[in-house]
């Protein structure tokens, strides 16, 4: 009886068995997380806009904090200006998601300094900060491992630079995962130019040790993701970017903000 207990053929279908009550197991799990996965990636993503305008989310109700101080708008990037409504995936800025937008509300990229795979939505979610007078831009880009993805906080009246974040990435840590120190976001809150008067965009990530006044300062021995954080940020503040919404028809924001 032991012996037969023992065979070959049931070490295999013993084996075979737990392989597939395993895989029922783990795909049951993933199934049913993926909703909570969701909802938790959704307020993380809430905590950082929360940490850009320098809210403290800490302790607090997430949720919250985010519908008592954050406006969530839709701007076409084309036009530079607010919509409602996504026209085919019909999104709108409460419902927006990146991954649910239609083929054809994206724009093909002869030019892609920022690594965005040749290819930009056409629609945007920006958050509006009223009482911090901040506004808040998705920002993404190619690192060197990873495409970063993250949010920049810019003063509304000036677009001065009030922080930034990384919530996505995956550069070595303690190398170009540095994107993420207090160290490097710390210097994003110093008020920084982003564009001058005709709208162009000024700002300098500089090579670490190499920064001007009014330039942030690179990633020590992170020399190629230093160099994606440039091209992402003056890519989302151009005119490819964010650049029609900010400076579209020379208005500054705040004008834009009553349409
Ligand atoms: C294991 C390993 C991980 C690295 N990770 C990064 C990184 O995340 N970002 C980055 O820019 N460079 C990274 N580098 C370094 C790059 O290969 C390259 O040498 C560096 O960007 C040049 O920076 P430097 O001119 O400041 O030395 C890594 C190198 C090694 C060996």
């Amino acid at each position: 009886m032991t012996k037969a207990r023992d065979s070959v053929k049931n070490t295999f279908l013993t084996t075979a068995l737990l392989c597939v009550i395993c895989s029922v197991f783990v795909s049951a799990s993933a199934v049913g997380l993926r909703s909570r996965q969701d909802l938790n990636k959704q307020l993380d993503k809430k905590k950082n806009i929360l940490s850009v305008c320098e809210i403290d989310s800490s302790n607090g109700d997430v949720q919250r904090l985010f519908e008592d101080n954050i406006e969530a708008r839709l701007v076409d990037l084309q036009t530079g200006s607010y919509v409602e409504q996504t026209p085919d995936s019909k999104q709108t800025a409460s419902s927006f998601d990146f991954s649910k937008l239609a083929e054809s509300e994206f724009k093909t990229l002869e030019e892609d300094p920022a690594g965005l795979g040749g290819r930009r939505e056409q629609f945007e979610v920006i958050y509006v900060f009223q009482k911090g007078n901040q506004l808040v831009l998705p920002i993404r880009g190619r690192g060197l491992w990873s495409t970063l993805w993250g949010f920049l906080s810019i003063d509304a009246n000036d677009f001065t630079t009030r922080g930034i974040t990384f919530y996505s990435h995956a550069e070595t840590p303690g190398l170009g995962g540095e994107v993420d120190s207090d160290a490097f976001k710390s210097q994003w809150m110093e008020e920084n130019a982003t564009l001058d008067a005709d709208g162009k965009v000024i700002i300098e990530v500089a090579k670490a040790g190499q920064a001007a006044e009014g330039e942030i300062d690179g990633l020590a021995g992170a020399t190629i993701t230093t160099q994606g954080v440039d091209k992402l940020i003056k890519y989302w503040l151009g005119p490819d970017g964010f650049g029609p919404f900010l400076v579209g028809n020379g208005s500054k924001f705040s004008e834009v903000a009553r349409n």
